[in-house]
């Protein structure tokens, strides 16, 4: 059983990672709401809170990845910041300041996105983001030090957030959070390092 610190509890991405995390003592954090943790990743101080109180973790499942959504040419840069603070350097950040952290042997698991390799009309800066994620984890998993490893879970739209995105998505298969949980499990339990996890259908 590994300590597992799950960011973005209570999400619709959060409660997919929780599904596949029983075997697992789970420390849940996210921005509000009734989580063991208070945690916004968008601010470096309070990811070293996070990481001071929690103490002694095995693995952070991060699922959280604010992305604004516009046409390219709508899309300003305060959106494009916006998104690349959230969801690129707020996750970077989780891995950069959490390996001084982490147990020896950990492992960080980080939430990208099919929208990279299936563009759909207004996801640019998620897509964006998206690929920068994958790319970070396979490049990291050269550098992070005493055994840490990482991936990315890269799943498609999931059943319990069609109601929000089918529309914009037509011709894509939602899946199951059950089958994107067990993409965080291995991940979490494996030994696999520097992988982009794709649950697609
Ligand atoms: N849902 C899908 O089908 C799907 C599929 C593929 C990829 N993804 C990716 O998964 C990620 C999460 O999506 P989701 O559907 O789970 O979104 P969601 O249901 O809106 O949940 C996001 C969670 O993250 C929290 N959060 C937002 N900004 C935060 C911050 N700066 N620090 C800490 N917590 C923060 C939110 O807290 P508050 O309630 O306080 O805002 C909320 O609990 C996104 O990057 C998305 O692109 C989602």
């Amino acid at each position: 059983m590994k300590t597992v610190i799950v960011i973005g509890a209570l999400g619709k991405m959060g409660q997919a990672a929780l599904s596949g995390l029983k075997n697992h003592k789970v420390i849940t954090a996210g921005r509000s709401g009734e989580v063991d943790h208070i945690v916004d990743i968008t601010d470096e101080q309070s990811i070293i809170n996070l990481y001071e109180q929690v103490g002694h973790f095995d693995a952070v499942v991060n699922t959280v990845g604010y992305c604004e959504y516009a046409t390219f040419d709508e899309m300003s840069e305060s959106q494009w910041m916006t998104t690349v603070t959230s969801k690129m350097m707020g996750q970077i950040n989780l891995v950069r300041i959490g390996q001084r952290y982490i147990a020896e042997g950990g492992s960080f698991t980080l939430i990208s996105g099919i929208l990279n390799v299936k563009p759909i009309p207004m996801a640019i800066a998620d897509a964006t983001t998206s690929g920068a994620i994958d790319t970070f984890v396979k490049c990291v998993a050269y550098e992070l030090p005493r055994g840490i490893r990482i991936n990315a879970i890269n799943p498609t739209v999931l059943e319990e957030a069609w109601a929000v995105y089918g529309e914009m998505m037509p011709g894509f298969q939602p899946v199951p959070s059950a089958l994107v949980g067990k993409a965080f499990e291995r991940s979490v339990a494996g030994f696999i390092t520097g992988e982009v996890l794709f649950v697609d259908a």
